[in-house]
């Protein structure tokens, strides 16, 4: 018997098959179109693309690991956060999605703000309403739009437009609905709050449950179009990541992630809530029921190395990269990097802060270079590192994933910025996986999230800080966070 997580990414779709111990049978990713970008600041898929990738990657890995969709006990999906999907009384899609990097929606927030109070949105969904986030598109669309607004019967995030067209079920969970700025993340609902005071219909709303809940099951036109079994249970799964901190068992008070991909994100798990009240960071509903996470993310973390290459040294892989870049001294003889390619989220918040170098001199080495610019993106993860533990979180580990983690260099120079144990995990499937860990508990086989990740999550390698380095580190870090206050007034 097999369970299945779906991860709907941004570049592809992946498929997942794991067994009743969370051992993975095997894995297929059908890729995307494309993002239209047609204007800057726009990003735009299709969600029907989404849906054929679906059915390409499930018949993928079907086909793949050899099993029949009647071995798959149960689906679990993750996805992209932050999308808007419109659906119109015909079910049909209205528009291409705005998707979570489209930052168009800025007049949209300013008039969320002014209309009903920077302060309430942050009392009523725990965060700042920000131009990633869903409400602020779907205003644009209103203002912008307005016959496509009209039409919109329904609104969907990406991951729950392929379980609707799995389940035909109209329905998504907490931990994604979170990122929408329509959801009170508190008292893990639908913020009427918020739609009321928008002027919007409660209607257009989908259903509204915890991560690890049935939501639905394939209907027989989806079982022909996939290879699965009709009636198979598809359960709510989660948002991208918050599915992949459950694949790397950040449900318990202590351990946090750090996942380094082409942003970088540190997670922690929750018991209590609690929100900074400046937003630096994001408090969102964890895929553990009754629990919270809070997260804090790097525009340009594995972005800043793939720039680098693109555009210094194309001849170069990544491996070859870091090598160079161990050749380098700790502290890169004085020079740092800011890794704002993409602005910031945290912890400036600013769409258009700069990255750089600063600090060159002529004996400075382009292994230097190299060296600067990973311990600029570590510095910028321990800012994230930094809020979260402010909250009030204890953090004793940190669980590494993502491309950048799997240069163990990478993996010693953050347990030494950080200052903390860092570790890696045998499986780092990430979203996808912890999608189906979630199937697991929702189709009974685990009592809980927590009860599935300490039977299938295993720690396979640990980098303790070296305290001389951590101390050089510390101050060097000091350093990097006096650079952006004092080159922001200068529009850098
Ligand atoms: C989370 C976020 C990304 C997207 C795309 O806030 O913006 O993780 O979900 O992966």
């Amino acid at each position: 018997m097999y369970w299945l997580g779906i991860d709907v990414g941004t570049g592809g779709t992946r498929a997942l098959l794991v067994d009743r111990q969370g051992k993975v049978k095997a894995g297929f990713t059908a890729p995307h179109e494309d993002m239209r970008m047609e204007r800057p600041l726009w990003a735009e898929q299709r969600p029907e693309n989404w849906w054929d990738a679906a059915q390409q990657a499930i018949r993928g890995v079907l086909a793949q690991a050899g099993v029949s969709g009647k071995d798959v006990r149960g689906i679990g999906l993750s996805g992209q956060m932050h999308g808007l999907v419109m659906l119109d009384e015909r079910d049909q899609v209205i528009r291409p999605a705005l998707i979570w990097c489209d930052q168009r929606s800025q007049a949209q927030v300013d008039y969320v703000n002014a209309k009903l109070g920077r302060e309430n949105v942050l009392k009523w969904t725990a965060n700042p309403v920000l131009t990633g986030f869903t409400l602020p598109k779907l205003l644009w669309v209103r203002d912008n739009e307005p016959p496509n607004f009209e039409r919109v019967r329904k609104i969907l995030l990406p991951k729950d437009y392929v379980r609707f067209r799995l389940t035909g079920e109209y329905a998504t969970e907490v931990s994604d609905a979170s990122g929408t700025s329509l959801f009170d993340v508190v008292n893990r609902r639908w913020s009427y709050e918020m739609v009321d005071g928008l002027g919007l219909d409660r209607g257009i709303l989908p259903s509204v449950a915890e991560s690890d809940v049935v939501s639905g099951c394939v209907t027989t036109a989806a079982a022909e179009a996939t290879g699965l079994a009709p009636n198979t249970p598809v359960v709510g799964g989660g948002g991208d990541q918050a599915s992949s901190a459950v694949g790397n068992g950040i449900v318990e008070p202590g351990i946090v992630s750090c996942t380094l991909g082409t942003s970088g994100v540190v997670f922690a798990h929750m018991e209590k809530v609690a929100y900074d009240q400046a937003g630096r960071v994001h408090t969102f509903c964890h895929a553990v029921r009754g629990k919270w996470h809070v997260m804090g993310v790097t525009q340009g973390a594995g972005l800043s190395l793939q720039w680098f290459r693109n555009q210094l040294a194309p001849d170069k892989n990544y491996d070859q990269l870091t090598a160079e870049a161990a050749t380098a001294p700790p502290g890169s003889q004085g020079l740092y990097w800011l890794p704002y390619l993409m602005g910031e989220r945290t912890p400036h918040l600013d769409a258009s802060a700069r990255g750089g170098w600063i600090g060159l001199t002529n004996k400075n080495t382009r292994a230097d270079l190299i060296r600067a610019l990973l311990e600029g993106v570590s510095y910028s993860q321990k800012d994230c590192l930094d809020i979260i533990e402010e909250l009030g979180v204890t953090v004793t580990s940190v669980r590494a994933s993502g491309g950048g983690a799997k240069s163990a260099f990478w993996r010693q120079m953050l347990a030494d910025v950080f200052n903390k144990r860092v570790v890696v995990l045998e499986t780092q499937e990430g979203s996808a996986y912890g999608a189906a860990l979630l199937a697991l508990v929702g189709t009974g086989e685990y009592a809980s999230v927590q009860e599935v990740c300490r039977a299938a999550i295993r720690e396979v390698d640990c980098a303790n800080p070296d305290p001389a380095r951590a101390e050089l580190y510390a101050r060097g870090h000091k350093v990097y966070q006096s650079l952006y206050p004092a080159l922001k007034p200068l529009g850098l």
